[in-house]
């Protein structure tokens, strides 16, 4: 069962319009017939075994956001440049003795003897290990999954004090035609969410929050990476009050 103090209960509430998955509607897909939604499998998650929550994970957060803030390394995505992903990002977060512990706890929680990273394609990076930093107006709610291809787990520490509860993690299931409710994960051999629809655009409220994870200062969240998830929304005009999280992918057997 959740803890009452560390998760509210469904909210049930279409998610906002326009960019659901990874962008906004193209002309075209506006002139294709409508839509009909492939149905997921659902499995409600189950903190211990779909997800799991750690609060005051690290001994010295404000000294890690310190460090997080005083980077000038930033690669900077949505609205800045045309990439899918919002605001700005570095790597690493974590000093491998800050990281240690933390893997430690990831293989007791799931079972897993050994953590790992895939390799990427050339070009690409795997933001594991990776500090984010996005304020409002950069990015609004995106259900997606995580691709399998890259992780098995994903996890999450908010790292910007006073933020309001709903900067959180939501996870999502379906909303299909006649108000029924679908799935919430992608199940083999789809890579992610955008290849189990076929498609990289949905209609506006085509996802409703199943439950969320409200945001703390310190707290770690980790959940199976194909779950249907996001960031709830996000604050801030200043790298100061911005939603600061720590990213991480982990492979485990
Ligand atoms: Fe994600």
């Amino acid at each position: 069962m959740f803890a009452r103090k560390q998760v509210n209960a469904a909210h049930k509430k279409p998610v906002a319009a326009t960019r659901s998955l990874l962008g906004k509607p193209s002309p075209m897909s506006m002139l294709r017939a409508p839509y009909q939604m492939p149905t997921l499998p659902y499995r409600r998650p189950q903190q211990g075994r779909d997800l799991w929550i750690w609060d005051d994970v690290l001994p010295n957060p404000l000294e890690v956001r310190a460090r997080c803030l005083a980077k000038s390394d930033w690669t900077y995505g949505f609205p800045y440049r045309d990439e899918g992903w919002p605001g700005m990002r570095a790597i690493p977060a974590l000093l491998p003795e800050e990281l240690a512990p933390i893997e430690a706890w990831v293989k007791k929680q799931t079972g897993c003897q050994r953590l790992w990273q895939q390799p990427t394609a050339t070009g690409m990076t795997l933001n594991h290990n990776c500090v984010q930093l996005v304020g409002a107006d950069e990015a609004d709610a995106r259900p997606h999954t995580d691709s399998r291809t890259n992780c098995r787990f994903a996890a999450v520490i908010y790292l910007t004090p006073e933020l309001p509860p709903d900067c959180g993690t939501a996870f999502y299931r379906q909303r299909l035609a006649g108000a029924k409710l679908g799935g919430n994960f992608v199940p083999p051999p789809h890579a992610n969410l955008q290849a189990a629809l076929g498609t990289r655009f949905v209609p506006p409220g085509s996802f409703v929050e199943d439950l969320r994870v409200d945001y703390r200062f310190n707290r770690l969240v980790m959940y199976r990476a194909d779950l249907i998830h996001s960031a709830i929304r996000y604050v801030g005009k200043t790298n100061e009050t911005k939603r600061m999280a720590a990213v991480f992918f982990w492979h485990g057997q």
